[in-house]
């Protein structure tokens, strides 16, 4: 049953966020609604295809929506050009037209990939989100950033393509491990750190039912988290400024992923957990919270066992330098200065530029040595 409703507002498109549990198996009822021809291209890795792609093309075929899949391999490394290029050439052997619509049905990596194939196939097909990781259904399902990792960089490449619809069920999140749980979960925390200190304190109290993956308190973390996201996105689509803050701990973040090549090792969601104590360390440095408000943060990632630092075995091959060298590559560089997002206080973040590199030092040295 949906159980919360939201709506996002973009220049671009308007669109629903359908929040519930068992929802799959209705799928086709609340999807119907969405799509013009009732011809769907659902692509997901085959992690998922094995769990749940059955029930999905069950329900969509009971609404007489025509279903194609394609699956592609599980993993971070898919988000690359390569997969988009086969992608579109499938799709476009079918014959795809702009009345068709592409399912991303996976956690983060096929949202960005399927939504980044959507926006270039025919310069845009509709596409829908149905996110089956709590990273993705808290975060990367809404708001319509979609990209590809390079060589360079992580999600250098890409576009801002909004979707027609993101349906949120819990009940997919029951076979996802607690570590991917955890890592979604940093998304999460993110939102009352930045903007959302009632969330915040909402999430420090009810830790035990977080973290026994109680159906109502996940539903509720969905909603509240898609809520947040959605104000800050129908400000500011194209990321020219305030949406910038939901990248707290990403810059950090995004090194960890790029110096760790992207392994499994570390995982999305846990480069950012570890990312977003180095930013509140800062911001400590730097005088902008007080001790007390660091003390509280970390209390609550040693509550849920988040991840809060670097492997040994990464933290052997690497220094402080190739560190601030790859943050320096992140899309948060602006003439060469690297921009920040720092925290006030509980729910009040602020973008930096002009912080001292010295205390930027110290707190990766910290991490690192
Ligand atoms: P992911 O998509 O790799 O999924 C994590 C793992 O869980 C995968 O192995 C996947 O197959 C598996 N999985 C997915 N759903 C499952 C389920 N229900 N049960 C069991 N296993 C399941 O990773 P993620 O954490 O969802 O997403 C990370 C990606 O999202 C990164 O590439 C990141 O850059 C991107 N991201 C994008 C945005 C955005 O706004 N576009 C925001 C945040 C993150
Ligand atoms: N995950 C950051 C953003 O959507 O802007």
């Amino acid at each position: 049953m949906v159980k919360k409703k939201l709506r996002v507002n973009t220049n671009q498109k308007s669109y629903d966020i359908l929040i519930g549990n068992n929802l799959i198996n209705k799928a086709g009822n609340f999807l119907k609604n969405y799509i013009k021809n009732q011809r769907v291209f659902i692509i997901t890795n085959k992690t998922i295809h094995k769990l749940y792609y059955a029930s999905l093309e069950k329900s969509l075929t009971k609404k007489n929506i025509k279903t194609y899949k394609i699956i592609i391999g599980d993993g971070e490394n898919q988000k690359n050009i390569k997969t988009i290029n086969s992608i579109c050439s499938i799709l476009l052997n079918y014959k795809i037209n702009r009345d068709d619509t592409l399912i991303a049905f996976g956690g983060g990596v096929i949202g960005d990939i399927v939504g980044f194939s959507a926006s270039i196939t025919l310069r845009g097909v509709n596409f829908i989100q149905i996110p089956t990781t709590l990273l993705a259904q808290v975060d990367s399902s809404v708001g319509g950033k979609t990209g590809i990792n390079t060589q360079v960089g992580k999600n250098l490449i890409g576009t801002f393509f909004q979707p027609n619809l993101v349906l949120a069920d819990v009940s997919l999140l029951r076979s996802l491990s607690h570590r991917e749980f955890l890592a979604g979960y940093a998304e999460v925390i993110k939102y009352g750190l930045i903007m959302d200190k009632p969330f915040f304190n909402w999430l420090v109290k009810n830790e035990s039912r977080i973290n026994r993956h109680e159906v109502k308190y996940i539903i509720e973390i969905v909603f509240r988290s898609c809520k947040n996201k959605a104000k800050i996105v129908n400000k500011d689509e194209n990321e020219k400024n305030i949406r910038a803050l939901l990248n707290f701990g990403h810059t950090f973040g995004h090194a960890i992923e790029s110096l760790n090549n992207y392994k499994k090792s570390i995982i999305h969601g846990e480069a950012v957990s570890i990312g977003i104590l180095m930013a509140v360390e800062l911001s400590l440095l730097e005088g902008k919270i007080k001790k007390v408000i660091e003390e509280k943060v970390r209390a609550h990632f040693h509550q849920m066992k988040l991840k809060s630092s670097i492997p040994n075995k990464l933290k052997s091959k690497i220094s402080v330098s190739k560190f601030m060298n790859a943050m320096q590559s992140d899309k948060k560089v602006k003439d060469n200065n690297l921009n920040l997002i720092l925290l006030k206080e509980v729910g009040n973040a602020i973008i930096v530029d002009n912080f001292s590199t010295s205390n930027l030092r110290k707190v990766l040295k910290k991490h690192i040595e």
